[in-house]
């Protein structure tokens, strides 16, 4: 009877080791969602009227790599996706200016620490002004190691990735579509800078990453082209 007593605690203790390894290996593996499984979060509408003038932004506007620890909220995070890629026309003209207005760029948001914004890696969708996440999970680490273990990614609450999709470029304008695409993402670039400083939050232009990585990490297979971490003013 004892004999079974033991075989029955030694099974519970062998099973409930099984459960913690399992659910461990379940929580540091990232989520990627398939096309189908993907949900949409409509973002609050962008705020038109800002604290400062856009000149003060233009003369302010510095790249800053250090952040306060703080979250952002849903509506900073709202206006920094519109003043990159936003619907700004109602033919659907975007904040940032395109070659034959044909869009190469997408916005991808990675999330670590947004009020009512579970982490994760969302893309943006200027057309409903929403994200679908497409990752599930903190990815900041990730992000940072692929990207050279610059501590601007690290500290960030946010970061934004900048991805090239020439597929859509490439029939029209040929082997002009890559100079036309890395020419938008400075525009689009330039615009997150000033809104960031607009709203008193700041950002740097990131280019030094390892494509590769940053694509897995994205789950992309587009070429990403600048990452650009933001966070409150220290
Ligand atoms: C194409 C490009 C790539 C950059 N890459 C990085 C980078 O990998 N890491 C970084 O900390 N800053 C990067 N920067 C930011 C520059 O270092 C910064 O713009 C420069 O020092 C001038 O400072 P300012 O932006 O405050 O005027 C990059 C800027 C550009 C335009």
């Amino acid at each position: 009877m004892k004999r079974v007593k033991y075989f029955f605690f030694f099974f519970i203790l062998l099973a409930a080791a099984g459960l913690f390894f399992v659910e461990s290996f379940l929580k540091s593996e990232p989520i990627t969602l398939a096309q189908g499984e993907e949900k949409m979060i409509k973002l609050p509408s962008p705020v038109l009227a800002g604290e400062i003038s856009l000149e003060e932004a233009i003369e302010k506007r510095r790249s800053v790599r250090t952040y306060k620890d703080e979250a952002l909220t849903l509506e900073e995070v709202s206006n920094l996706l519109w003043a990159a890629s936003g619907i700004t026309a109602d033919w659907g003209g975007r904040a940032a200016p395109s070659a034959g207005a044909l869009y190469p760029l997408d916005v991808y948001l990675v999330s670590g620490e947004v009020e009512g914004l579970t982490a994760g890696i969302y893309r943006y969708l200027p057309e409903s002004h929403a994200l679908v996440v497409t990752v599930e999970g903190d990815r900041r680490s990730a992000l940072h190691a692929a990207s050279l273990l610059q501590d601007s990614v690290k500290k960030a609450p946010v970061s934004i990735a900048l991805c090239a999709e020439y597929g859509r470029i490439t029939p029209r304008y040929r082997d002009r579509a890559k100079r036309y695409t890395k020419i938008e993402v400075g525009h689009i670039g330039q615009n997150i800078y000033l809104q960031a400083e607009s709203l008193g939050l700041a950002t740097v232009a990131i280019g030094a990453f390892k494509d590769g990585a940053v694509q897995k990490v994205l789950a992309v297979e587009q070429d990403p082209l600048y990452i650009m971490p933001i966070g409150r003013k220290q």
